[in-house]
């Protein structure tokens, strides 16, 4: 571990503002155009690959049950993007302000990141239409958004932005690593990811140079209040996924209609909570790049508290 970050020189950060500008350009994507193209949901057909739902170690379920599962974990992936990414989208449009009197390709990259966060929640927003029209009654996101983006926004920029950059990365591991080469989910689920990963992948780029700027700019004492402030922001992440994982869980116990032992119930919860820690929290904090880049702009000891902190998540 070290606290020397590799920071960009000022010509790197502008050739990478000018990467992304050109990149953003022409991997343009329109909602309905390129994604959903008058599709309707395929609910004969899981959602969430198997690689992101850990549903094998739930052997007594029936296949259909199986595949009712994967689909509300698919519901309450997207919604859990569409909460986070609010966050992010408000955190890009702040590190614009911060460019104004300066670059201003840094300017429209930032920009056109949160216009991207508007669509992806628009693009979420629409998909949950489809499977509240086509799923059982009494699903419910618990957090409301103003509330969790109330909760967060207020944490240095070094945090939010490391935040950013878990999820924008680990966004595109899940699309490479579980979706692309599953073919037998739900062709318009797959490609709603396929699209948003395009677009994660630029933003990651991003994410980088701004914390890495952002990480030159603090003393040691406001390095070590970020990490505490990262530290919060992955506790929040983490009750919330607790909450919607326990609602979840009622909410399929309710819908498959048939009773399980008190130790399948407890399986079916643990599962789907371990998914959803493995989503959102794990496969960022395993992401070799983005540990890479925690590395840099820690020491040994403010890395180890991080990774004390989630220690209960990660083992899970
Ligand atoms: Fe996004
Ligand atoms: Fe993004």
């Amino acid at each position: 571990m070290s606290t020397d970050t590799e920071s960009f020189p000022a010509e790197d950060r502008a050739s990478r503002y000018a990467r992304v500008l050109l990149a953003s350009s022409s991997n343009s994507w329109d909602i309905e155009r390129h994604v959903f193209r008058g599709r309707a949901l395929s609910f004969s057909r899981k959602f969430l690959p198997d690689g992101l739902t850990l549903l094998d170690r739930l052997d007594f379920l029936q296949p259909h049950e199986t595949r009712l599962l994967s689909q509300l974990q698919g519901r309450t992936y997207a919604a859990t993007f569409g909460l986070v990414e609010r966050v992010i989208g408000a955190t890009a449009l702040l590190q614009a302000q911060g460019h104004v009197q300066g670059d201003q390709a840094a300017v429209e990259c930032l920009v056109r990141f949160a216009n991207d966060e508007l669509k992806h929640q628009e693009l979420f927003r629409r998909l949950e239409r489809m499977m509240h029209a086509g799923m059982p009654a009494g699903y419910a996101v618990v957090a409301a958004p103003d509330a969790f983006a109330r909760a967060v926004l207020g944490r240095s920029a070094w945090s939010l932005l490391a935040l950013a950059c878990h999820i924008e990365l680990l966004a595109q591991a899940h699309y490479e690593q579980a979706f692309a080469p599953r073919y037998d989910i739900c062709p318009l689920y797959h490609d709603v990811f396929k699209f948003h990963a395009r677009d994660e992948r630029q933003h990651a780029l991003l994410d980088e140079v701004e914390w890495t700027a952002e990480h030159t700019h603090l003393s040691a004492a406001e390095r070590d209040a970020a990490v505490i402030d990262f530290i919060a922001l992955l506790t929040t992440l983490s009750d919330l996924l607790l909450a919607q994982s326990q609602a979840d869980t009622r909410y399929f116990l309710q819908a498959v209609g048939r009773s399980f032992t008190p130790l399948e119930a407890r399986r079916v919860a643990s599962t789907v909570l371990a998914a959803s820690r493995w989503q959102f929290i794990v496969s960022g904090m395993q992401h070799v790049h983005f540990r890479r880049l925690l590395s840099s702009m820690t020491t040994a000891e403010q890395c180890a508290r991080i990774m004390a902190a989630l220690q209960p998540v990660m083992q899970a």
